[in-house]
């Protein structure tokens, strides 16, 4: 069954890792871990062009993800890179232990082919990844109107601040839950 753009929900082949397993709902696996992943230049939040991405920093992000993720039962672990192939071989280890994700690709959203493969593994490994943009990049510069990994993701939230993580990790911990 492949449903919600290659998301398996509770898929019977998929081998979920001991280690992500927090019990069990009506005979369903439930994950517990969830990855936040943020790309280039997410490291200078607060400093970099506040006027679109506010004033608020990673540290910040950081720890509103770790308490959302607490309130919805989620394990949320954020980190940041500026290096393309560091953030696919993060999707390979979400992949490899079925870790749900909460993905923003920054500028490799736009022409990463080698980002959108390995997030099309999540997928694969019957778990979500959920797309987010803080800014809306449909109401910027032309070469952002167009994100490679939105074909591949769970679902794009974007526009919404900080705010958009919250509703990506709702939207995890209900897929996850249902
Ligand atoms: C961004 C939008 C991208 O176009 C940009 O390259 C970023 C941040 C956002 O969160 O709005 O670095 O992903």
């Amino acid at each position: 069954m492949r449903l919600l753009n290659g998301f398996a929900p509770h898929s019977d082949t998929v081998d979920v890792h001991e280690s992500n397993i927090i019990g069990t709902q009506k005979g369903k696996r439930m994950t517990r871990r969830v990855l936040v992943v943020n790309g280039p230049n997410l490291g200078r939040l607060g400093v970099r062009q506040p006027d679109v991405y506010g004033h608020q920093d990673l540290q910040t992000l950081r720890e509103d993800c770790e308490r959302w993720g607490r309130d919805l039962g989620l394990d949320v672990e954020v980190r940041q890179t500026d290096d393309e192939a560091e953030m696919i071989h993060w999707m390979h280890e979400a992949a490899d232990g079925a870790i749900p994700v909460v993905m923003n690709p920054a500028a490799f959203t736009h022409y990463s082919y080698g980002l959108a493969d390995a997030a099309h593994m999540v997928g694969d490994a019957g778990v979500p990844l959920m797309e987010v943009h803080i800014s809306n990049p449909a109401s910027r510069d032309e070469f952002r109107k167009r994100s490679v990994i939105s074909p591949v993701a769970t679902g794009t939230i974007t526009g919404l601040g900080f705010f958009g993580y919250r509703l990506a990790l709702e939207a995890i911990a209900h897929i996850m839950g249902e």
